[in-house]
């Protein structure tokens, strides 16, 4: 017989998607218990009840709250060593601060190297599967997969394809973008825990021939996912229509070239047309929000309220590193903070569901990770209601879980994440 572990303390699931259904579709057990057997979740209950079984170890987390590892829907590891750059918007951002570092991407030695420092980093903030962009090199796609592999981690992940607007050495054509991402997609899809994502850049650094030659692969593939970027800034979306002035809208430079689908990630998302919004619901694509990314390059304010209410799919990410952050704590304190300034108050059950079963949603993958279920592969934290002095002396007044919760989503950092499990093993 396997060995069953239990983990002791406070759980909090869902029932419901909690920014539909409101926080009635949580549930918190002040003592609960998890039962871990080969790295996965089969049980999940009242601690009374299920300490009474055999267990080859028991772990008591006292008071932190059990969750479901965080889920960062969209990040570019290898910009891990130039984040929060000073001074630049998006496109003069790229330029200077991004391209260059990319280009170092192509000795796969430094790309091991950031991708280890990287993978560490996301596991001491409590983040157990990313979907991360790569670079234009081969090479950088084998060293995230490898790290992630090393380290038992559920991660998605593609080969970033751009054959224009892009640097001598950071360019290649529609063919090579569509062979090396076959070849990769072919070497690392459904091998252990990874998942390999046909990721074309954006449209601005794609020429229409490199888009169709992607388009074609994912049909060829359609259970990958394939993600990109959509509508950041409005200089961008001005550059997007003079590249491409028979297009609709600059969803229409993805859907007329085959990139427009069920499967589809589409970071951003922030100044949608009408038309756009509806072919998004229509095709049942996800949009992915990137929010300390939205401030930090100054892009704007995502309609999480306008876009939840009307049905789409929605994730939460970093976006590391024009995100300034690798914490998805930080990350819910930042959506909390835009939607403010769009007039609603997200409940922390929200900003937690968001940063958990909501991304899993956003990646297809709500039926392994983001939530604390029978079945559900066991990857979950111990977060540290109380973790500084700061935060102690306000959740110490919290007369529910919610205000005990809260002071830890807006001020949290590292040190609250008291432990990470990856598939039933601690890893921080
Ligand atoms: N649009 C195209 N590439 C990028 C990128 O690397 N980061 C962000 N934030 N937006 C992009
Ligand atoms: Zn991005």
């Amino acid at each position: 017989m396997s060995k069953r572990h239990l983990h002791l303390g406070q759980t909090l699931t869902f029932t419901a998607d909690p920014l539909v259904e409101g926080p009635g579709a949580a549930r918190h057990d002040r003592h609960g218990a998890l039962v871990i057997e080969d790295g996965v979740i089969t049980e999940v209950g009242d601690a009374e009840a299920l300490r009474r079984g055999d267990f080859s170890s028991t772990t008591d987390h006292g008071q932190a709250l059990l969750l479901p590892g965080f889920i960062d829907a969209h990040a570019h590891y290898p910009q891990t060593a130039m984040i929060a750059s000073w001074g630049k918007r998006l496109i003069d951002w790229l330029n200077t601060y991004t391209f260059p570092e990319e280009m170092r991407f192509g000795d796969p030695g430094y790309a091991a190297e950031i991708a280890g420092r990287y993978l560490g980093l996301l596991l001491a903030q409590g983040t157990t599967t990313v979907c991360s962009y790569c670079t234009i090199h081969p090479a950088s796609v084998d060293a995230f997969f490898e790290a992630a592999a090393a380290r038992g981690m559920r991660v998605l992940a593609g080969k970033t394809c751009m054959d224009r607007n892009a640097p001598e050495g950071l360019r290649d054509t529609a063919q090579s973008a569509y062979d090396d991402s076959k070849a990769l997609l072919t070497r690392w899809h459904g091998k252990g825990r990874a998942s390999y994502v046909i990721t074309p850049r954006f449209s601005p650094t794609s020429t229409p021939e490199q888009l169709s030659a992607l388009g074609s692969l994912w049909a060829e593939h359609p259970d990958c996912l394939m993600q990109t970027h959509l509508s950041e800034q409005t200089d961008e979306i001005a550059w997007v229509k003079s590249l491409f002035p028979q297009a609709r809208d600059y969803l229409d430079t993805y859907e007329a070239h085959g990139l427009l689908g069920a499967n589809g990630l589409y970071g951003h998302a922030i100044h949608l047309e009408p038309r756009e919004k509806d072919r998004l619901r229509e095709t049942g694509a996800a949009l992915v929000h990137c929010p300390t990314s939205n401030t930090f390059i100054g892009s704007g304010l995502f309609d999480m309220d306008g876009l939840t209410r009307a049905g789409h799919r929605v994730g939460l990410a970093t976006d590391t590193g024009g995100g300034s952050s690798f914490s998805m704590l930080r990350s819910m304190a930042a959506a909390y903070e835009v939607a403010q300034l769009r007039g609603r108050a997200l409940h922390p059950a929200a900003l937690i569901w968001l940063a958990t079963t909501g991304s899993a949603r956003a990646l297809r993958l709500d039926n392994r990770i983001g939530s604390l279920a029978p079945g559900m592969e066991a990857d979950f934290i111990a977060l540290d209601l109380a973790s500084t002095p700061a935060i102690a002396q306000r959740s110490a007044r919290a007369k529910d879980l919610w205000e005990a919760l809260f002071p830890t989503i807006m001020m949290g950092d590292d040190r609250a994440i008291a432990a990470t499990y990856v598939a039933g093993r601690r890893v921080v």
